[in-house]
C-alpha cells in the first residue's frame, strides 16, 4: 500500500460542536484512491476521548441547546437547504465518491442525486410526524406523543458513503434527534465536505458531529457511550452482532442494516434480454459492493445452460477502468482488505464450482484493487460461495427444478435482505413474493431503491427499517399522556 506521508495533501479535522478541531491524540490516518493506491487526504483519527467530546456536544444540543426549541418547519427547512447545497455541489461530491470509493463516476452522480432526494424527503416528512388521541373509557383525554429518541450514534460503511450518511441524518434530524456520525475509515471525505455547510444551512452547533476512525477505537467507544440513546449501524453482520451485545449494557435502541446473500430468481418464461441484463446488473453494479447484491442467481433448469452462456457473453462487455472515466462500468474494490477477501473467495469458488468468466485480477492494471467480474456456475447452495457474503463482483449461478425448488433454495440462507423474481406469470411472481423471507423483493428488476419505500432485512440481515416513514419511526419514542378531565377527588380513601 502506497501510504507514505505526503505534505501536499489536505488533512481533515474532526467536526464537533460546530467547529473543526484536532483529534486529542494528534494522530491522522491516510485516505486512498483505490484505483491507484495513492493517498488523497489525511483525516484526524478520533478515539474515545474525541468520541466523548462529540457525544457531550450532541447531548447538550439535545437536552439544553437550540435544537429542542426548533419547530418541525425549521428542521424541515434546514434539510431542504442541505439538499440544495448537495445539488449545487453535486459535481464535486460525485468526484470525491468516485475517487475515494472507486465507483464509476456515472454511478457516483446517481448516488449524489439520491442524497439530495433523501434530505428533501425527510425535510418534507419533518412536519408530518404526529401523535394520536386514544379512545380510553374514562373522563380523560389520552394522548400518544411522538418525541425524538435523543442522541443517535450513527456508524456507516464505505460502499455508498454520502448516501448512507443521508439515510442516517435525514430521518434523525426530521425527528429532532442530535447525531454523532462515524463514516467508514476508508471513505470519510464526502461526509466531511457536507459538514462545511452545516452552519450555512442553519444547523445549530452540536446537532451533527462527525468523528472519524476505526471500528475498535472509535466505533466501539460510540456504541458503549452511556449518553448515546440509539445506535444506527450499516455494515457487516459480525459487527452488527457485537453492537447488539455492547449496546445491551446501556439498553440502547439499535437498528441494523447488515449483509445479504440475495437470490435473483429467473423462470424460463421471463423476458430473455431483460433477464440477462438484470442478472448482471444485480451483481455487478458498484463492483458488487452492495448489501442487496443479487449474488445468488437462481435459474430454472430448462434455460440454465443458455442463460449462463448469455450472461457470460454480455459480461465480456463490462468495461473495467478508472472511476473518473465516463465509460467505466466497474472500478476497483475499496481496499486491500476487501481485495484480499474477494480474491480468497475466488480461490474457494474455483474449488467449489465452475468458472464461466473471470476469477482473476484483470491483466491491464498494475495498480488498484481491481477484480474481474466473475461468474461461477454449477454452484451448490451449500457451497461457501453461495452462503457467505463476498461483497464483490462474484456471482454464484445455481439451477432449480420448479417454483417450489426455487423458493426452497431462495430461503435456505441465514440472510433475508432482498430478492428478485423474473417471470411473465403474475400468479407465479406473487406466490414467490409471498413465500420468500426477505425485506425487499423486486419483480422483473433488481436494485432500484426509492426513499419513499421501506428498506431493511429479515433474519440475520438486520433489525428495523430505513427510508420512508419507517425510517423516522426508528428515531422516535412514544409518550403516553393521560389528562384527567374529572375535577373530583379520586375517592378511593
Ligand atoms: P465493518 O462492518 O467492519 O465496517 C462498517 C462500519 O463499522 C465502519 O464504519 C467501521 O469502522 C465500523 N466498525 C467496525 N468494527 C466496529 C466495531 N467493533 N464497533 C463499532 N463500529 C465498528 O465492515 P468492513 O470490515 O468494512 O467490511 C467487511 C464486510 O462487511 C464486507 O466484506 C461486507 O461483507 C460487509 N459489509 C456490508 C455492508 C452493508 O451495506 N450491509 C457495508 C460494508 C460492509
Ligand atoms: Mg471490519
Amino acid at each position: 500500500m502506497a501510504s507514505t506521508v505526503k505534505s501536499d495533501v489536505h488533512t481533515y479535522g474532526t467536526y464537533i460542536n460546530g467547529e473543526w478541531s484536532r483529534s486529542a491524540s494528534g494522530k491522522t490516518f491516510p485516505v486512498l484512491d483505490p484505483s491507484i493506491e495513492e493517498v488523497i487526504a489525511y483525516v484526524d483519527e478520533s478515539d474515545s476521548v474525541d468520541v466523548d467530546r462529540a457525544v457531550q456536544a450532541a447531548r447538550t444540543a439535545f437536552d439544553s441547546g437550540a435544537w429542542p426549541q426548533t419547530t418541525a418547519q425549521e428542521r424541515g427547512r434546514i434539510l431542504f437547504r442541505l439538499a440544495d447545497k448537495v445539488r449545487q455541489n453535486a459535481a464535486m461530491l460525485a468526484e470525491i465518491e468516485a475517487r475515494n470509493g472507486g465507483k464509476p463516476i456515472v454511478e457516483a452522480e446517481g448516488d449524489i442525486r439520491a442524497v439530495a432526494t433523501v434530505f428533501e424527503y425527510y425535510g418534507g416528512l419533518a412536519t408530518k410526524i404526529s401523535g394520536q388521541v386514544n379512545p380510553v373509557p374514562a373522563n380523560a383525554l389520552s394522548l400518544a406523543l411522538r418525541e425524538p429518541v435523543g442522541v443517535a450514534g450513527q456508524i456507516i460503511p464505505w460502499n455508498y458513503p454520502l448516501l448512507m450518511a443521508a439515510w442516517k441524518l435525514g430521518p434523525a434530524l426530521a425527528a429532532g434527534c442530535t447525531c454523532v456520525l462515524k463514516p467508514a475509515e476508508q471513505t470519510p471525505l464526502s461526509a466531511l465536505e457536507l459538514a462545511n455547510w452545516f452552519k450555512d444551512v442553519g444547523l445549530p452547533d452540536g446537532v451533527v458531529n462527525i468523528v472519524n476512525g476505526f471500528g475498535k477505537t472509535c466505533g466501539e467507544a460510540l456504541v458503549a457511550h452511556p449518553l448515546v440513546d440509539k445506535i444506527a449501524f450499516t455494515g457487516s453482520t459480525a459487527v452488527g452482532k457485537s453492537i447488539v451485545k455492547s449496546a445491551a449494557d446501556t439498553l440502547k435502541r439499535v437498528t441494523l442494516e447488515l449483509g445479504g446473500k440475495s437470490p435473483n430468481i429467473f423462470f424460463a418464461e421471463a423476458d430473455w434480454e431483460a433477464a440477462v441484463d438484470g442478472a448482471l446488473f444485480g451483481i455487478f453494479i458498484n463492483q458488487g459492493e452492495v448489501c442487496s447484491a443479487g449474488s445468488r442467481i437462481l435459474v430454472e433448469k430448462k434455460i440454465y445452460s443458455k442463460f449462463v452462456e448469455a450472461m457470460t457473453e454480455k459480461a465480456k462487455r463490462i468495461t473495467l477502468g478508472a472511476p473518473l472515466d465516463r465509460k467505466t462500468k466497474m472500478g476497483p474494490l475499496i481496499s486491500q482488505e476487501q481485495y484480499d477477501r474477494v480474491t480468497s473467495f475466488l480461490e474457494i469458488g474455483k474449488k467449489e464450482a465452475k468458472v464461466a468468466i473471470g476469477g482473476n485480477r484483470p491483466m491491464q492494471f498494475n495498480k488498484g484493487y481491481y477484480v474481474e467480474p466473475t461468474i461461477f456456475y454449477d454452484v451448490e447452495n451449500s457451497a461457501r460461495i453461495a452462503r457467505e457474503e463476498i461483497f464483490g463482483p462474484v456471482a454464484s449461478v445455481i439451477s432449480f427444478e420448479d417454483e417450489a425448488d426455487a423458493i426452497r433454495i431462495a430461503n435456505d440462507t441465514p440472510y433475508g435482505l432482498a430478492a428478485a423474481v423474473w417471470t411473465r406469470d403474475i400468479y407465479k411472481a406473487l406466490r414467490v413474493v409471498k413465500a420468500v423471507r426477505a425485506g425487499i423483493i423486486w419483480v422483473n428488476h433488481m436494485q432500484p431503491t426509492c426513499v419513499e419505500a421501506p428498506w431493511g432485512g429479515y433474519k440475520q440481515s438486520g433489525i428495523g427499517r430505513e427510508l420512508g416513514p419507517w425510517g423516522v419511526e426508528e428515531y422516535l419514542e412514544t409518550k403516553q399522556v393521560y389528562v384527567n378531565l374529572d375535577e373530583q377527588p379520586i375517592g378511593w380513601y
